[in-house]
């Protein structure tokens, strides 16, 4: 079957439950949990309980996190391709308010070792690799390395240029076939390559024939697809991919559910899409957009990242 290939994170997060994110010197206390994460790995399950072969490859430490990602990946049947690193496995610390809205800080650890020629190697053994699906939790080098092979190979490359503060260098917006930001993230890319100034909260509120411009001055030659959490999402293709009765851009709403804690909807988001794009090549492109969109939607009725993932195959 055709593979999904996920470069990236895996990190052990550490989550509390408040009533409200902290405020500098506020002692809060909140009902903690902990659990695999990382928006690599978060992707690469979302690919697999989308019924996707998925490979992962990344860095952990020789420590704890380490065995947890080994044996989740045996668990699910995620083919695991790991480096080794002296530093520690990535760790999160999330906070998740009660209205499910999350605020993160990142211990990169391990993941920040990730390097190309580990990267390459791994990728050049995949031989029926469908999608390279990346993020920004991992440096440059082995992101672009990735989007590279995924583009000599002929797969559909993905960058979902998350989290919306890691810096994105100009030529990975060019490797990718697809970018998938959320408004937050789309923002900082109009910020910093287009030079627009937009609010997060003002994307939403554009009209569609200004959103389409700004999605082809960022991407040129990519799709973009602009993710909106509970409104779901704005596409805008390149005029050159357009098939058949396909128009160039347009929304697809999100259904509605009762959201628990959004964490990782993003990479539910990603994950789905690939494993959507890699089983049904004949597919309509909205049609694979819809399917991520309802998977994400059902991924953040449940607590969690990694394991809130939902088994919903693509039919
Ligand atoms: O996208 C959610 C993820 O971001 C969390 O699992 C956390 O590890 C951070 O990487
Ligand atoms: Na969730």
């Amino acid at each position: 079957m055709p593979r999904v290939a996920i470069v990236g994170s895996f990190n052990v997060d550490h989550v509390w439950r408040v009533a409200s994110l902290p405020q500098p010197g506020a002692t809060l206390s909140g009902e903690y949990m902990s659990g695999p994460g990382g928006k690599g790995f978060n992707q690469a399950m979302a690919a697999r309980r989308a019924g996707a072969d998925a490979s992962f490859i990344c860095a952990l430490g020789g420590d704890l996190g380490a065995q947890l990602a080994r044996s989740l990946c045996t668990a699910e049947g995620i083919d695991l391709r790991d480096a080794e690193s002296s530093a520690p496995t990535g760790t999160a610390g999330i906070y998740v308010d009660a209205a499910g809205r999350n605020c993160i800080v990142i211990g990169a650890g391990a993941n920040a070792a990730l390097e190309t020629g580990f990267v390459a190697c791994a990728l050049d053994e995949l031989d029926d690799m469908a999608v390279v699906l990346v993020q920004l939790e991992s440096p440059s080098e082995a992101i672009a390395c990735a989007l590279g092979h995924g583009r000599a190979t002929g797969a559909t490359t993905i960058l979902n240029p998350a989290p919306a503060n890691a810096a994105v260098a100009g030529y990975l917006l060019e490797l990718a076939d697809i970018l998938t930001p959320n408004e937050t993230e789309f923002a900082a890319l109009l910020g910093r390559h287009v030079g627009e100034r937009i609010e997060a909260d003002a994307v939403g509120n554009l009209d569609q024939g200004r959103l389409h411009a700004l999605c082809r001055q960022l991407g040129h030659r990519s799709t973009v697809i602009v993710t909106m959490g509970a409104s779901g999402c704005f596409v805008s293709h390149p005029e050159a991919n357009l098939r058949g009765d396909e128009t160039a851009c347009y929304r697809i709403a999100a259904e509605a559910v009762s959201v628990v804690d959004t964490t990782g909807a993003g990479d539910a988001f990603n994950g789905a899409l690939a494993a959507s794009l890699a089983q049904r090549r004949d597919a309509a492109f909205a049609e694979h957009v819809r399917f991520a969109g309802r998977y994400a939607s059902l991924s953040t009725e449940t607590k969690g990242a990694a394991l809130a993932m939902p088994r919903l195959a693509v039919s």
